[in-house]
Formats: C-alpha cells, structure tokens, sequence
C-alpha cells in the first residue's frame, strides 16, 4: 500500500520507517531540509534503540523515502499525521503544526483510486477529529482516529507491537467501516500477531491518549508523594512500591521513585488535558496541578539535597551530574528533569559538569555554556558531589571504588543504584525516599 507520513519527528519517522517494515511503500513528509536529509541518507536524527538499522534497511529497500514537497503524498492512499502538537504559553495543545498539516494536505486528497484516509496520530485536545472531519470529507478523504502510545527507547518495539490499537472512527456509518477496513489492511502483520483492536468514537480515542498519560503521570507522582512521606518517617520507598506492586490491581511498573517525569509527553499532555477540560467547563482535572506539583518538588528536593549535602553552599564548587536525558536510551533533553536539576545547581553558583552516553555529544553541540564530560569517571573525578539523574546502565553499573571525586556522596535521584556498594566503598549515599 502507498502510504505518507507527514511530521517526521519521534512519532512519524519511526512509524513511517515501521510501516515500510511491513511491506508498504512510505514517504515521510518535514518541513525542516535537514531532517529530511538525514532521513534519507539513513541516519536517524534521534537516538532510539534499533531505530537506525530499520530505517536504513527500509530506505536501501527503496520502501521508503523523506521529502519536503508535500505534492509527493497524492499517490499515497493512507495519510498518517504525526506532527507535534507543543505546549502553548497557556498550557494548552499549540495546534498550529496540525493545523497546517491538514491544510498542506487537503488540496492532495481523493486523488487515489480508492477512497483515501487520513489517520490522525497526534494528541490532540479531545474534540479535534470532529473538527477536522467535515473539512477531510469535503476534499474527498476519510477520517479516522488512531492515537500512539510508543515510549522512546522502545519506540520500534511499541509500533511494530503495541499492546493495543485504537481506532476513533466516524460516526458516518459507512465511512466508518471503510476507513476500518483500510486501517485493518495497513496493519494486517500487527494484528495478524493477536494485537487487539479496539474500535471507538473520536472523542473517546482522543481521550484514551491523554487518560493514558495522566494516568501514567497520576502514578508516579503517587510514589513519589510516598516518597515524600517515607524521607519523613525512615521507610523505604523502593519496599513499600515492591510490596504494594504485588497486588495486581496496581501493578509494578511506573511505581519508581525518583526525580519524577519529563520528556515531550507527560508533562505537556497532562497540562493541555487540564486546559481543555476547563476551557469545556470542568474541574474534573484539578488533581492534575497536585500531580505536577509534586513532581516539580522533586526537582527541587535533589538539588536542595545536594546543596545541603555541601553544607549549604556550593559556589564555585565541582558538581558531577551523571546524565541529561529525560531517560535513559534516548539523548531526548526535553523537560528533562536531570537538565532542570543541572540548571538549579548552576544557578547556585556551582560548577556543574554533566555527562550522558547519548544526550551528552547533542548538549555540548547545542549548548555550549553547559561543561559535558566524556564520562562518568571523567565527570566525578574532583568532584564535591555526584548526582545520578539518568539511569544509564553504564552509571548503574559503576564500581564506586574505581572513582576519584574530592567528596564521596552520591545523591541517587532514580533510586538506581545498590546503596550498601556505595556505603560499603566509603560513599555517603542518599535515595529518594530511602534515606
Ligand atoms: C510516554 C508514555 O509512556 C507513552 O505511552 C506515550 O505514547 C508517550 O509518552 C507519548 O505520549 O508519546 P515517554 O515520554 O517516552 O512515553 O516516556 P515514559 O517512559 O512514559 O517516561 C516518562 C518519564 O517518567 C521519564 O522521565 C521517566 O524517567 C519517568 N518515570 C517513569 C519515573 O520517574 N518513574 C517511573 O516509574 C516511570
């Protein structure tokens, strides 16, 4: 099948280079020259596990191809949009990207043999598809809605198989069934391996996408508010999740303590969730301000344990920050809480030096004020203090007794590491929560 993606960032390069995978023909559609360069020639612009083999296969394969010229999607029976939909001053879901995705593509619609969709995997405040719908049938296309869940660093693994697909369709029946079918027959090698389908209104598979995220948000910040708790009462955060994780109706994952979220998703889709729903009346989501909040005190808390750790003052003195990512197996610096927690000590006087395996080659590239050091042992050696913000396996697996800083503390801001091996090499070790 003839397939475009238009929006060539985490979500539409890997599901662009993820559709070729299994058989289509794809063109990947960006505004911006240097991405589709990079694309083309086989490289990724980001780093993301098993991201750039797929790619490269798929564009020596001659399966898939990037442009800049949106003509090149007419022959293209299936339109994925996958553009960004970035936080506004407001807090709101910024939709100028989407917008002009849609007007760039209308003019190319209906041109296909068979009918064409256009397939929406942005989030989106809910109520956009109906929106659009009138416009997209009007220009001789199809709507239908079909939110991603990938997870960097597992982006490739999350398209090919997901542990879901939703599909938000029209509430014409007939153009319900046909942009279905289409759908179905894009994904028959997903759903042909027993991935379910769950097929739905447009407002509810719009709402599916940010429940997920504020949900996955709404449990971190639980943890880490027990966190909280068990710094002020000598418990242990890390027991209490492993204890309470055992029930199945709340489950392991998502229950680690730490420095809390960031990344492009949680936080910008908790907050435009939150101002949709006022802007539709409701206070539903007011909880969603405590989630955030808490998960800002975090930031704070590690770089105030930090500070107090140095008895108060840190000018001029040497800060080890072992990662910049907003996770690990990415170089995603956005909201990153690690970064967040590097400017507050830099902002304090310190002289931070930050390393990460991935993200620390882009931070000395883009932000050359920031002192990126090639590695950990680089980074601690003379160092006052040591905070894990990242947690690389790379700085899990350090041997504390391998490194030289001026001050053996470590503050463990992802609850990553052993802390008896610290203590037992002479390291002054502080958890989140375990203290
Ligand atoms: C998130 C969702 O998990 C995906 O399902 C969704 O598709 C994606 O957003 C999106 O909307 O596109 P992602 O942003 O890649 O995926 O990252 P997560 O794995 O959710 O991690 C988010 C943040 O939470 C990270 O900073 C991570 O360190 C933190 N985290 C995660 C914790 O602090 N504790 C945990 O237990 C888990």
């Amino acid at each position: 099948m003839n397939i475009s993606v238009i929006g060539c960032g985490y979500l539409g390069a890997v599901h662009a280079a993820c559709m070729a995978e299994i058989g289509h023909t794809v063109v990947g559609v960006d505004v911006d020259e240097e991405k589709v360069g990079l694309l083309s020639a086989g490289q990724a612009p980001f780093h993301e596990p098993d991201f750039e083999e797929l790619l490269a296969r798929n564009v020596d394969a001659g399966r898939l191809r990037f442009t800049t010229d949106f003509a090149e999607v007419a022959d293209s029976q299936v339109h994925f949009i996958g553009v960004g939909t970035p936080e506004a001053a407001d807090g709101s879901a910024d939709m100028t990207y989407m917008t002009s995705a849609v007007q760039s593509l209308l003019p190319h619609l209906g041109k296909a043999e068979r009918p064409s969709i256009v397939v929406g995997k942005s989030t989106v405040p809910v109520g956009t598809a109906d929106s659009i719908e009138d416009a997209v049938v009007e220009a001789g296309g199809i709507l239908i809605w079909n939110p991603e869940f990938l997870r960097e660093s597992f982006a490739v693994q999350d398209t090919l198989r997901p542990d879901r697909l939703v599909y938000g369709v029209s509430k014409d029946e007939e153009r319900a069934q046909v942009s279905q079918d289409i759908l179905d027959e894009v994904y028959a090698n997903i759903i042909g391996a027993g991935v379910v389908r769950l097929v739905m209104d447009f407002p509810t598979a719009e709402l599916v996408k940010v429940s997920a995220n504020s949900f996955l948000a709404t449990k971190i910040s639980f943890i880490n508010a027990m966190a909280e708790i068990c710094d002020a009462t000598g418990a242990d955060v890390t027991k209490l999740a492993e204890a309470i994780g055992m029930d199945d109706r709340i489950g392991k994952k998502f229950l680690r303590a730490g420095i809390g979220y960031g990344g492009g998703c949680l936080p910008k889709d908790t907050r435009a969730f939150q101002a949709r729903t006022e802007q539709l009346g409701l206070h539903s989501l007011d909880f969603l301000t405590a989630i955030n909040e808490i998960n800002d005190r975090r930031r704070n808390h590690a770089a105030e344990l930090a500070i107090e750790a140095l008895g108060g003052d840190v000018a001029g003195k040497k800060i080890a920050i072992l990662g910049a990512a907003f996770k690990p197996n990415s170089d995603d610096m956005r909201n990153s809480p690690a970064l967040d927690i590097a400017k507050k000590l830099a902002d304090a006087g310190a002289t931070v030096v930050v390393t990460d395996p991935a993200a620390g080659p882009v931070l000395q590239r883009k932000r050359p004020e920031i002192t990126v050091a090639a590695d950990a042992h680089d980074a601690i050696n003379n160092s006052e203090v040591t905070l894990l913000l990242t947690e690389w396996d790379v700085f899990k697996n350090l041997d504390p007794t391998t490194l030289a800083p001026a001050n053996k503390i470590i503050i463990d801001g992802r609850n990553a590491l052993d802390p008896q091996v610290w203590k037992d090499a002479g390291w002054d070790y502080y958890g989140m929560g375990r203290s």
